[in-house]
């Protein structure tokens, strides 16, 4: 048996206020400590979208009555809200700001909107960005103008994740986080099962989309410059994957750490290189305190079949399934609490805390 500190997952969909036939606060956190995960940070694309005090307030709501494991929330950046959004900072997980299209309202699409937030946001508060190939490059631009620290979200892309290589060395303020299924996905994916009278590439759909194996392979080769794992964890029902006009989003927090374990089996990473990216690394990056008494079990040599017929996520599949892992959530204590136990969900909805309280 293997003792992990509890794991930070800093990119989370938990689709409540406005979604919860996806997923809530309950399901998330307990597909997050099925994953040993015991602090998830909370995307702010929901319906409506958290970009005020009234918004963030319906969120720590939910979350306050409902979370098993502890949490923040982000605010999103919107086209007016930049006062707004700074005032509240202490309150919040950080600033999102997304930059590209992807699902949700919150988009930015000219550079002038960036402007106030990039001034008023405070520069010690976490900015987080969805910005993928030159819309990064010009995050990273906007960085080094306002001298202040950005993280980029789930960066898929060689160009991209070579581009925040020369950034560090250049001193800009830039970190960055990858997603297990664009290190482990093969290229090209492997087709998922067919659903109701299509052909499973609603399945497929995410943003970043899957990439080239050259940019797989760029991500592994460049791990030191990968300073987090995030799972993106983006639940859809398989109704919604398999209709017309596909959301894109995979679930991800309850295989996250059964794969990365398994890569460290394979040697292609060590039991270090996972806990400074999912407990050290964004401990700091987001400024995050260290639960007392809070750690994970984990039998490194169980091998099992993934399969979302056990899962706790409420959207109901996965796009590993049927992927063969090693290694396997057993126990995570969370502030001297066993939460979850043998496959068993132990705290109640609200044991879970708001970080930034
Ligand atoms: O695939 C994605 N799904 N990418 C995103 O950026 C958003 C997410 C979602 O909220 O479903
Ligand atoms: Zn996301």
């Amino acid at each position: 048996m293997l003792k992990l500190p509890g794991l930070i997952d800093p990119h989370v969909h938990v689709r409540e206020p406005g979604q919860t036939h996806k997923e809530d606060w309950n399901t998330v956190t307990q597909a997050a400590l099925a994953g040993g995960v015991t602090m998830i940070l909370a995307m702010p694309n929901t319906k409506p979208p958290i970009f005020d005090a009234a918004t963030l307030d319906l969120a720590l709501t939910a979350a306050k009555d409902k979370a098993r494991c502890d949490y923040a929330q982000f605010l999103g950046a919107g086209p007016d809200n930049a006062d707004t959004a700074a005032s509240l900072a202490p309150r919040a997980a950080g600033l999102k700001m997304y930059l590209d299209s992807t699902f949700g309202e919150l988009r930015l699409d000219d550079m002038t909107l960036w402007t106030p937030h990039f001034q008023k946001f405070p520069k010690n508060a976490p900015m987080v960005m969805h910005s993928e190939s030159r819309t990064m490059a010009a995050a990273i631009l906007f960085a080094a103008i306002y001298d202040r620290p950005i993280h980029i979200a789930h960066v898929s892309l060689r160009e991209e994740i070579l581009l925040i290589k020369a950034a560090k060395e250049r001193g800009i303020k830039v970190t960055c986080e990858v997603s297990p299924h664009h290190l482990f996905f093969p290229s090209p994916p492997s087709p998922l099962p067919v659903g109701e009278g299509r052909r499973g590439e609603g399945r497929l759909e995410v943003r970043p989309r899957l990439a080239d194996q050259k940019d797989v392979d760029a991500l592994w080769a460049n791990l030191d410059v990968i300073d987090c794992f995030a799972t993106d964890h983006a639940p859809h029902t398989l109704a919604e994957k398999d209709g017309e006009n596909p959301p894109p989003g995979f679930p991800g927090l309850e295989t996250m750490l059964p794969l990365l374990l398994t890569a460290v089996d394979d040697g292609r990473l060590t039991i270090d290189d996972v806990i400074k990216r999912l407990h050290t690394n964004p401990r700091r990056i987001f400024n995050l305190p260290e639960p007392s008494e809070t750690w994970v079990q984990v039998d490194e040599d169980a091998v099992y079949e993934i399969k979302a017929s056990e899962q706790f996520t409420r959207c109901g599949w996965t796009p590993f399934e049927g992927w063969k892992v090693k290694g396997k959530v057993r126990k995570v204590v969370l502030r001297g609490r066993t939460v979850f136990d043998d496959g068993k969900i132990l705290s109640e909805a609200g044991y879970g805390r708001n970080v930034r309280v």
